[in-house]
């Protein structure tokens, strides 16, 4: 009985580990393999379903023998082991059927090999997509639409925005350790590599927001380091572009890039977070979109947000909401009025 309880105990984690495919999927928030977004996963999903299937019949036919085997022959009193070796055709068997199968996978799989890695035929844009930890830097094509007042062409942090239905090359590189490129319901999935390009492609069928993850393990905060996939049809695109271009501008404006820069060197940065800079403190509030909010830190005194209020706010903290955790941070009359210019930008 002891035998049965260890092969029984060997079998049930490799059983759970069979499930981990599946458990990896219900995670998602969409199901990749069912629902693929675009013709990219959707070669990809196939294979993914061919081999999970394969697998399952793989796991019945060796663990169903191994169970059966451990309780038909389990040792009893009176029962004296067979004493053989070898047998031609099991051992036929077991050697033929799993070649024919790696045969078949890699069929399948290289088939598809030249449209997967194809990124050039029919890509209508490249997006440079930089990853460091623990975020990407997308940088939008050197074209005149993207271009900004400085003469600089538009770059982006946290999300990347494509049009949808159209095929984009994106060039992948990273500044410290390996990254890896993963959109599961749009397909495709490559390494980034310090002192490497690498490259893949993705389309999106239709308009949506599609969610990735950083698929090579980077440090602590690997988990953090996300890939939000906006698509937009064409108007949507337009607009979003408009925006982001009026933001980026308004940024790097001679007005605002001191401030940015104080902010940046200042006790700031170490308790809040503004995407798309060096700011990525958890402690305070994230400030990406300080100025679209009603008023500062809930004080309805404080409100709208604009210059004015923030530099009262920032100059005394505690006057306007005492206890509150953010304290004095000490700065000159310049700075303090450079950085409530830059704050009251970000929407
Ligand atoms: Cu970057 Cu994991």
């Amino acid at each position: 009985m002891t035998s049965l309880v260890r092969r029984l105990g060997l079998s049930l984690p490799l059983a759970a580990l069979s499930l981990l495919p599946a458990a990896l999927v219900a995670h998602a928030e969409e199901p990749w393999v069912s629902a693929p977004a675009g013709p990219l996963a959707r070669e990809i999903a196939p294979v993914y379903w061919i081999l999970f299937f394969f697998a399952v019949i793989v796991l019945a036919i060796i663990d169903g023998g191994l169970i059966f085997a451990a309780i038909r022959f389990r040792e009893r009193p009176g029962h004296v082991a067979k004493q053989f070796h070898g047998h031609n055709m099991l051992e036929l068997t077991w050697t033929v059927i799993p070649t024919a199968m790696v045969i078949f996978f890699s069929v399948i799989s290289f088939q598809r090999l030249q449209f997967i890695n194809d990124t050039r035929t029919g890509a209508q844009m490249t997006i440079q997509a930089e990853g460091r930890q623990w975020s990407w830097i997308y940088s939008y094509p050197q074209e005149e639409r993207f271009k900004l007042k400085d003469g600089k062409y538009l770059q982006g942090a946290e999300e990347i925005h494509v049009p949808a239905g159209t095929k984009v090359r994106i060039e992948l590189s990273a500044t410290d350790v390996i990254h890896d490129f993963f959109v599961p319901q749009i397909g495709g999935k490559k390494d980034a590599v310090p002192g490497r390009k690498t490259e893949l492609w993705i389309q999106a069928d239709k308009p949506g927001v599609y969610k990735g993850q950083c698929a090579e393990f980077c440090g602590d905060g690997h988990a953090d380091m996300l890939i939000v996939l906006y698509a937009h049809d064409e108007a949507g695109y337009s607009e979003w572009l408009r925006q982001a271009l009026e933001v980026a501008n308004l940024i790097n404006d001679p007005a605002t890039i001191r401030g940015k820069e104080v902010f940046e060197a200042n006790a700031c940065v170490g308790c809040h977070t503004i995407r798309g800079t060096k700011a990525a403190g958890r402690v305070g509030p994230e400030l990406t979109k300080v100025a679209s909010q009603p008023n500062i830190a809930g004080v309805s005194s404080l409100s709208p947000v604009n210059v004015e209020n923030l530099k009262k706010w920032i100059a005394n903290p505690q006057a306007h909401k005492p206890g509150t955790a953010m304290p004095l941070v000490p700065l000159s009359e310049a700075d303090l009025d450079a950085v409530a210019k830059f704050l009251a930008v970000l929407k």
